[in-house]
């Protein structure tokens, strides 16, 4: 229909006869049903507002957003369906403003919104009302943060590097230079030598030790490519419970193992995971009691995943520290680096995968691992599922 046909149609109505009004008003009908499809099938949300801010028309995708019900919202006042938008801040004829919006109900999401004015396109410049577009951002936000923090922890990675490079070559020099005093002290008496030598090797033994804990942090900090075999999570999952069976079994500990049978072979980095095994059970046999203390593992699979937790009794994470718990150094431990929850959920990223933790103070926590399998030959891309229906 071209623009300026209704004007004119309004302006002859009592010429038009009355069949031809008949096929206008059937294809009007028509028209603004397809419209309204149109609308219902788009992802953005869209909202048709009246000039004070009444809602005329509301799609599926923004009843998502806001948790409305089309039938009650439409005719109500937008600031009265979606509480914390004031119209008075918001509507001004002639005035196209963007915002974003972090939304708590009904879903936690981060939206952005477009309002625009819909003029009557005549030289009064009227406004019939708003177009109210609103866009999904909460996937993009949180990409976003996950590159802010991985830009943050390839900054750490350099700057420990260079760190424990500066710190390598003057303890390489060191152990030479006394290396070279242990050749001058054999030429002396053999009563003098021996107290000298008993010190140079405290010397070197402490400058083995220093060397050792530096090729282990620089080990912990850099990121390097999982070496993918097939494997078996049980055996890797024992292989990590045995290097701590002494401290479990001193501590009196149980041990609960939930593990599906015949649980299929995984192509992961042998190592890696049993270093995340091994990192998450010490992290729950930290935290708990002196007494009762309880370990539960679980593994389970389904067509697209495995399902790994590891769960504990013990102090729990305060709400507090559970949004930090993954930056480096943070720790509550007097002899903890802080850097083992990192390490883990870069191993569980470099593998497809994904962590989470739930916890509850004085209660207990549970670390959920979730990694996909990858016997599959297709894989549908990240992109969040179009219903058809
Ligand atoms: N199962 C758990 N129960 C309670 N708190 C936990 C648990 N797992 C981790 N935490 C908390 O998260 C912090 C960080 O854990 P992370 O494993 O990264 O470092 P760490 O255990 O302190 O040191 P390390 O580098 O030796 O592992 C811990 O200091 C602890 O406060
Ligand atoms: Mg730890």
């Amino acid at each position: 229909m071209k623009p300026g046909f209704l004007e004119k149609l309004v302006a002859r109505l009592d010429r038009v006869e009355h069949g031809e009004v008949q096929q206008i008003v059937t294809r009007l009908i028509r028209e603004k049903g397809f419209l309204e499809k149109v609308f219902e099938a788009l992802q953005e949300g869209v909202i048709l507002l009246d000039p004070n801010g009444t809602i005329d028309f509301v799609n599926q995708a923004a009843c998502g957003f806001f948790g409305l019900d089309p039938d009650k919202a439409t005719g109500e006042h937008l600031s009265s369906q979606v509480r914390g938008l004031d119209w008075n801040t918001l509507g001004k004829p002639g005035h196209a403003i963007s915002r974003d919006l972090e939304v708590f109900y009904p879903e936690n999401r981060f939206l952005n919104f477009y309002l625009s004015p819909i003029d009557d396109g005549e030289k009064s410049g009227e406004t019939l009302g708003y177009v109210m577009l609103v866009r999904d951002l909460t996937r993009t936000r949180a990409e976003a943060e996950e590159t802010l923090e991985s830009e943050r922890l390839n900054a750490l990675t350099l700057l420990a590097a260079g760190v424990a490079h500066e710190i390598g070559n003057p303890l390489n020099s060191l152990d030479i230079h006394l290396q070279l005093l242990g050749r001058k002290f054999r030429k002396l008496p053999p009563g003098d030598r021996k107290p000298l030598e008993d010190h140079l090797a405290t010397a070197r033994g402490e400058i083995q030790r220093l060397d050792t804990i530096l090729k282990q942090f620089l080990h912990a900090v850099r990121p390097t490519a999982p070496r993918r075999e097939r494997s078996d999570l049980h055996t890797l999952l024992h292989e990590s419970l045995r290097l701590l069976e002494h401290e479990l079994e001193s501590r009196k500990i149980t041990v609960d193992l939930d593990l599906a049978p015949s649980l299929p072979m995984v192509t992961v980095d042998p190592g890696q995971f049993q270093q995340v095994f091994y990192n998450l059970i010490r992290n729950a046999y930290q935290a708990l009691p002196a007494e009762n203390g309880r370990i539960t593992l679980r593994m389970c699979f389904n067509d697209y995943e495995y399902v790994i937790s590891i769960e504990d009794n013990g102090t729990g994470i305060s709400p507090d520290h559970m949004g930090a718990i993954f930056e480096p150094y943070r720790t509550t431990k007097s002899s903890g680096s802080g850097l083992g929850l990192l390490i883990v959920r870069r191993i569980v990223r470099e593998h497809g995968g994904e962590i989470s933790i739930e916890s509850q103070e004085n209660q207990g926590t549970r670390v959920t691992i979730h990694l996909p399998r990858t016997e599959r030959t297709v894989r549908l891309l990240g992109s969040p599922t179009i219903d058809l229906a």
